[in-house]
């Protein structure tokens, strides 16, 4: 079955639609039981599947989960509130005090606090790594190393990973590998299919689609799976089944919402990148993007989001942008089917051990808009930049 068919037969069974197209909307915290050993039964598979407790999952919510592990080529999906929780929740299942995490200095920023702020209190420690260190990534593991995170491409700066060079000395430490895969949405990258042990997305992104759903998931292999899945009921881990419905929802559409985000960004980034004012473009599917070849070797496509680094600026050009601009819309997050953009609070994203060398970068995140309309709205807030930067 190709990709695209997949998406929409996931996670359809009659079990969860019931007769219908889409799964039921179960909401529950209290399932109840005609008898001791129907209750008996549901205890016995509630790790896989059958209603026991709300906070285990309703039907709505195991019809999400057998789309996504599918999608992922994993052996099971937990679900989470947030993309956030799902990292910080994953991490905190295989780790204890005294261990010691190998973590991608490109991470989306609330992972490197989650990590500094969290997790080094209770006795677990982090070093960072430059995210294109690949084999090199030997040289920081410890006796106490128990994980290797990565994320592909890093957030903001979009560093694409060697990541089956770093899987494979991983291997060879017995290291439990994690990549954050919400650029590569399952349908553009497989993190599993690469031997890594387990894929976290935040689903609030290209999954949701639209901009109105916080969720996050994460998925893991055969090994991994039964402590990720009981680790997340131990944390208290669910979201509701209105949510669990929309992410489900906005899957089914995700593969042309790709095509389409794919094609724009990819015109807007060829056309961003001969801008007098732009150094260079930090789109995977460019050469000027670190990690290009790991890019062309691994992944199926690129999506919307990517990185423009400009020769020269300052904060007030910046913002002179962002207010310029119509189509693009200040905010965080990527993935809906809106236009961002993101310049930073600061001149430089924040890295610990690779340093920054370059002007400022600022993000865009292409949405289903008309492309000329976009590029035209881009058009005239670079000429305010200009202007702001030739005042200085
Ligand atoms: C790469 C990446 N991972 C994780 C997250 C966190 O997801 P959420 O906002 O759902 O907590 C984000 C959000 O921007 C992200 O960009």
């Amino acid at each position: 079955m190709k990709k695209e068919t997949q998406l929409i037969a996931a996670g359809r069974s009659k079990k969860y639609t019931q007769g219908v197209v889409n799964p039921v909307l179960q909401r529950a915290s209290t399932v109840v039981f005609d008898s001791v050993a129907e209750f008996k039964e549901a205890a016995k598979n509630r790790g896989n599947r059958a209603l026991f407790y709300g906070r285990r999952g309703t039907n709505t919510h195991f019809a999400l989960q057998e789309a996504i592990a599918e999608l992922e080529g994993g052996a099971g999906c937990a679900l989470y509130p947030s993309g956030a929780a799902a990292i910080a929740n994953t991490l905190l299942s295989f780790v204890k005090a005294g261990d010691h995490i190998l973590m991608m200095d490109t991470a989306y920023e609330p992972t490197r606090d989650f990590c500094d702020k969290v997790l080094s209190g209770l006795g677990v420690s982090t070093t960072y790594y430059d995210p294109m260190i690949g084999a090199g990534i030997s040289e920081l593991i410890q006796d106490n190393t128990r994980v290797l995170f990565m994320e592909s491409p890093g957030s903001i700066t979009m560093e694409v990973q060697d990541v089956p060079a770093l899987v494979k000395v991983a291997k060879d430490h017995g290291l439990i590998t994690m990549l954050d895969n919400t650029y590569g949405n399952g349908l553009q990258f497989r993190p599993l299919d690469h031997g890594v042990d387990i894929s976290i997305q935040a689903a609030t992104k290209y999954i949701v689609g639209h901009s109105d759903v916080m969720m996050g998931v994460s998925v893991a292999n055969e090994q991994h799976w039964p402590t990720l899945r009981e680790q997340s009921y131990l944390l208290g881990q669910c979201c509701s089944a209105d949510d669990a419905y929309m992410a489900l929802r906005g899957l089914r559409t995700m593969a042309v919402r790709l095509a389409q985000h794919e094609q724009a960004a990819l015109t807007v980034a060829n056309w961003i990148s001969k801008h007098p004012l732009v150094d260079h473009v930090r789109h995977p599917a460019l050469p000027t993007c670190p990690g290009h070849e790991h890019f062309k070797r691994d992944f199926h496509g690129s999506n919307g989001l990517f990185s423009v680094v400009m020769k020269e600026g300052n904060q007030a050009a910046l913002d002179a942008l962002v207010e310029a601009l119509h189509h693009f819309k200040m905010g965080f997050s990527w993935g809906g089917y809106e236009s961002l953009i993101t310049t930073g609070l600061t001149m430089a994203p924040l890295r610990s051990v690779t340093g920054w060398a370059h002007g400022p970068i600022i993000r865009l995140h292409i949405g289903l808009e008309n492309v000329d309309d976009l590029i035209e709205d881009l058009s005239q807030g670079l000429d305010v930049y200009a202007k702001v930067c030739a005042q200085a």
